[in-house]
C-alpha cells in the first residue's frame, strides 16, 4: 500500500524534509520506489522530456493517464501524484471532477496536482469533497507560459509576493494537502511555508520549503537541451548512454558481439 498524504503532513510537523521527483515510466518508478522517495509526480513535464514538445501545453489527458498507469505499476509503496494537463480542469468543475477521477480510476494515482490560485479553489473544494486529494502549484505555472512570456522568477515585488501568499492560503482553505512553489524567491517561500499548515514542496524556491521536487531527467543529466539554474546534475546519464550505445554499435560492426556466450546452439555436447 503506497504512503498516504498523511505521511507528508506528519513530515512537516516533525520538520523532516519531503523529497519528491518526477517519473514517467515503469522502470524508473521501480528504482525510485526501491530507494524510498516520499512521493512521485507524473509531471506534465513529460510533454517536453518524454514526448519532445516545446511546452507542457500540448500534453493530452490520455497521454498523461498512460504514463501515470505505467508509473503506478512500478511504485508499489510510493504515493503517486498525477499532474492534470492544460485545460483538463478549467472548463468546468464537473469536467475537472470527471478528469481527476480518470487519473485515480484509470491511472491508479493517489492524488492529482493542479496549477493556479484563487480561480481553481472551487474546483479544489469539489475534488476534495469527492475524495480526490489535491496538490496545488503556484509561483511559476508552466501551463500559463504563453501568458507569462517565459520561465521567469515570480513574486519578486512586494505586491506579487503577497498575491502568491494569498493564493497559498486560499488553496489551503480549499482543502489542498500540499502546494508546489515553483521559481519564487527564498524569502517568499519561507514566509508561505511558515504561514501554512500544509507542506510546501519547492522547485527553484530555496531551502526553506518543507520539501523539494526536481525533474528526474534534469538531476540525472538525461535532458540536454537546457539545465535550469534551480537544478543540480548528480550524474551524466546521457554521456553513459552514449558510451554504452557506441560500444554496442562498435562491437556489432567489428563482429565481436554476439559471441558464443550470448548465443544458442542445437548441437549438444555429450
Ligand atoms: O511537471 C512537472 O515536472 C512539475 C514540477 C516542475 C513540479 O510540475
Amino acid at each position: 500500500m503506497p504512503n498516504s498524504i498523511n505521511k507528508l503532513s506528519e513530515m512537516k510537523s516533525h520538520g523532516e524534509p519531503i523529497v519528491m521527483v518526477t517519473a514517467y515510466d515503469y522502470t524508473s518508478a521501480r528504482i525510485i520506489n526501491d530507494i524510498g522517495f516520499d512521493a512521485i509526480l507524473v509531471g506534465d513535464s513529460l510533454s517536453q522530456v518524454m514526448l519532445g514538445n516545446d511546452t507542457t501545453v500540448p500534453l493530452t489527458i490520455d497521454e498523461a493517464i498512460l504514463h501515470t498507469r505505467s508509473v503506478v505499476r512500478g511504485a508499489a509503496n510510493t504515493h503517486v501524484v498525477a499532474d492534470m494537463p492544460f485545460l483538463s480542469y478549467n472548463l468546468s468543475i464537473d469536467t475537472a471532477l470527471m478528469n481527476a477521477g480518470r487519473f485515480l480510476q484509470e491511472g491508479g494515482a493517489q492524488s492529482v496536482k493542479l496549477e493556479g490560485g484563487h480561480h481553481i479553489c472551487k474546483t479544489v473544494e469539489q475534488l476534495v469533497s469527492c475524495g480526490i486529494p489535491v496538490m496545488g502549484h503556484i509561483g511559476l505555472t508552466p501551463q500559463s507560459i504563453n501568458q507569462l512570456g517565459g520561465y521567469k522568477v515570480q513574486g519578486k515585488s512586494k505586491e506579487q509576493a503577497s498575491r502568491i501568499l494569498d493564493e497559498a492560503l486560499a488553496l489551503e482553505n480549499a482543502g489542498a494537502y500540499a502546494i508546489v512553489l515553483e521559481l519564487i524567491p527564498v524569502e517568499v517561500s519561507k514566509q508561505i511555508t511558515s504561514k501554512l499548515k500544509i507542506p510546501t514542496i519547492g522547485i527553484g524556491a530555496g531551502i526553506e520549503c518543507d520539501g523539494q521536487i526536481q525533474v528526474m531527467h534534469d538531476i540525472l543529466g538525461l535532458f540536454e537541451l537546457f539545465t535550469p539554474k534551480h537544478t543540480k546534475q548528480y550524474v551524466n546519464l546521457a554521456e553513459q548512454m552514449r558510451f554504452g550505445l557506441k560500444e554496442y554499435m562498435r562491437e556489432v560492426k567489428d563482429k565481436s558481439f554476439p559471441n558464443n556466450s550470448h548465443s544458442f546452439t542445437s548441437i549438444q555436447n555429450s
